[in-house]
């Protein structure tokens, strides 16, 4: 059973993803070789709290923190510590909020510095297998277009797919149903109807689609050490078109400037 939002509701999540995008826009200003992990969750937990809103992940399932970043061959759940960041390397970070009871949940993989040519590739086609995605995501379809859509532009570029990890309804929890995986058949899965929120998330991997869970009980690495990407937006099911309730906007004003 999936959960139809009045338009009431989906302008409080509106709210909710707006101010993660906004987290993310602050975040975005103080990535670069030099600073650890752990003082971009600090700056991101007292933009959160600033806003009148509480960090979503901390203290979810035992979670220590407000973000997620996860560097490298890290592909998400990465908790921020004393690591360094350094030029070359890719951090992606992944931020939840509540406002109102309404959650807001996205992630932006940000490079540090200049990247190699290779990571760059990955970043452009995890975004875009992110926007494919988000063009299947209209009343009438099935979960199943958008998880197809995923997976081929990721694949078209020889990249592959995470499969433990999947998109998510959301709303007044962080994780409600449905599943949204990014791999499948077009025509399978639970039908979107309008109203229906949902989180689409691709992790796309360099090499090998298989992972790792590390010793900290959260990290999940790629399990041939090669790079991972991560983005993440909030999505309102419309007929027609839809509703992206999460912007990347702000974050790219910022990363322009650098
Ligand atoms: N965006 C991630 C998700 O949808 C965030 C979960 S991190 C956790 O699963 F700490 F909250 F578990
Ligand atoms: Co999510």
């Amino acid at each position: 059973m999936l959960i139809c939002r009045t338009s009431e509701e989906i302008e409080l999540l509106r709210e909710s993803n707006l101010l993660v995008s906004r987290t993310l826009a602050e975040i975005a200003k103080y990535i670069r070789p030099g600073v650890t992990t752990a003082s971009l969750d600090k700056i991101a937990e007292t933009f959160i709290r600033d806003h009148g809103a509480k960090p979503a992940f901390k203290g979810y399932g035992g979670y220590p923190a407000t973000i997620c970043t996860s560097v490298n061959e890290e592909v998400v759940h990465g908790i921020p510590s004393d690591y360094i960041l350094k030029e070359g390397d890719i951090i992606s970070v992944d931020c939840g909020v509540v406002l109102n009871g309404y959650y807001g949940d996205s992630a932006y993989t940000f490079p540090v510095g200049e990247i190699s040519d290779d990571l760059k590739k990955l970043l452009e086609y995890t975004r875009a297998s992110l926007e494919a995605g988000v063009r299947e995501a209209v009343a009438g379809n099935r979960v199943g277009d958008i998880s197809f859509a995923v997976q081929s532009k990721a694949e078209s570029g020889g990249f592959s797919v995470v499969r433990e990890m999947v998109g998510h309804g959301i709303g007044t929890k962080l994780h409600e149903p449905p599943e949204v995986p990014n791999f499948g058949k077009k025509g399978t899965g639970p039908k979107l109807l309008k109203g229906v929120v949902i989180c689409i998330e691709p992790m796309i991997n360099i090499g090998m689609k298989d992972t790792v869970l590390r010793n900290d009980g959260w990290t999940i690495a790629t399990a041939d050490g090669k790079p991972s990407a991560h983005f993440e937006y909030a999505v309102a099911i419309d007929s027609g078109k839809a509703d992206v309730l999460t912007t990347f906007r702000f974050i790219e004003e910022v990363l322009n400037k650098k």
